[in-house]
């Protein structure tokens, strides 16, 4: 098959490195690859951290994806040569405080019902566990929950796809894409993996803005700490290199994605506060993308019900899990271009759980204005 694959963050990437190793013909169109939400994000592999009540079949979605990683890891790297930094130690989920800390059970309520791993340390334990915290309430092991490097796996990626990846902007049609010159470029399937650019086109995506910093240097935890902090979410994803990332902040927002003031305050000082040995670390860069946010919280993942075009598929509003679930993403956009089988842990997330018209292309919208 001929596929063109639209957006080259790391979910557009990964269809497009799995369909190739497929043996199908695939361009990425997208003008700055791997540089969108992939940028910012602190590439945890986290499905039982980001657990929440209602939110089971997401949470199957992620324990999924995240099985699929050490492989997936292993493969990239032999063929690309990149090291992409798969660091296994687990994360630690901590409260700072007390209400912090209950805040955490709930977290732990829902991992407990679907059977996943876990370990409650009170807070000698966790200080044992992690020498660079402060006096936390308390903190839970989360022995499955890794991380990997975001930027380091598109670089993979885009290794792997050499010229393949086109740097152009493409906008889908019935019958393939097409450029802002006006050529065209004719494909049996389209995949959309724009992230949060995908609301153009797709009226369930939004976009979420979040922040994140890269810090140099000083008393580093030696995994990933997840933690609230008097009330305040934030993640410490410790590198190779000395390299840390703070991040973990959420706005409903739609203009350019800036980082502010009081984002940037408010994630140091609880990064601070949760590891005082930040104190003295180097400000390396501070990044602000969108998430792209869908009513449920879960991606759109297979065909739309667009009638008369070659099929559209989406691969889209992966929110606050797409570096997790880019393998998943993977396969199961291969299965749909292949008409193969959809993994049962997939089924929950078609375009058509929202209903009809999961699409709508930038002739629709000119048919709209003109109406
Ligand atoms: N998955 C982490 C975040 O979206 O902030």
């Amino acid at each position: 098959m001929r596929v063109a694959v639209i957006g080259a963050g790391i979910v557009g990437l990964a269809c497009a490195e799995e369909l190739v190793r497929c043996g199908h013909d695939v361009r990425v169109f997208d003008p700055d690859p791997g540089g969108g939400a992939t940028r910012a994000a602190a590439g945890m592999l986290a499905p039982a951290g980001e657990a929440w009540h209602g939110e089971t079949d997401l949470l199957r979605l992620g324990v999924a994806s995240a099985r699929l990683w050490p492989e997936y890891a292993a493969r990239l790297q032999a063929a690309s040569g990149v090291d992409i930094d798969l660091r296994t130690a687990g994360t630690l989920l901590v409260g700072q405080d007390h209400d912090d800390l209950q805040q955490m059970r709930r977290t732990l309520e829902v991992l407990a019902t679907q059977g996943i791993a876990f370990q409650e340390l009170d807070r000698r334990e966790a200080r044992a566990h992690e020498p660079t915290l402060s006096r936390v309430a308390g903190a839970t092991l989360l022995p499955e929950d890794h991380n990997v490097n975001p930027r380091l796996v598109a670089e993979a990626l885009l290794c792997l796809l050499g010229d393949r990846v086109v740097r152009a902007r493409a906008t889908v049609l019935d019958g393939g894409v097409a450029f802002a010159d006006g050529t065209e470029f004719g494909c049996d399937a389209v995949v959309v993996a724009t992230g949060a650019e995908a609301r153009s086109l797709v009226p369930q995506v939004r976009p979420v803005r979040g922040e994140t910093i890269r810090l140099r240097g000083a008393d580093r935890p030696s995994r990933v700490l997840r933690a609230r902090v008097h009330g305040e979410p934030v993640y410490v994803v410790p590198r190779a290199g000395g390299e840390v990332v703070v991040g973990a902040t959420e706005e409903e927002h739609a203009s350019e994605p800036v980082a502010t003031l009081g984002a940037v305050v408010r994630l140091l000082h609880a990064a601070r506060t949760l590891v005082p040995g930040l104190e003295s670390a180097d400000v390396v860069e501070i990044t602000a993308r969108h998430r792209p946010g869908t009513p449920d919280n879960g991606p759109l993942l297979g065909v739309t019900d667009r009638p008369g075009a070659v099929p559209q598929l989406l691969a889209v509003g992966h929110y606050r899990g797409g570096v997790l679930l880019a393998p998943l993403t993977a396969q199961v956009i291969r299965a749909h271009v292949e008409d193969g089988e959809i993994p049962a842990v997939a089924r929950p997330f078609a375009p058509s759980r929202f209903g009809p018209h999961q699409i709508c292309t930038p002739a629709d919208h000119r048919k709209d204005a003109m109406s």
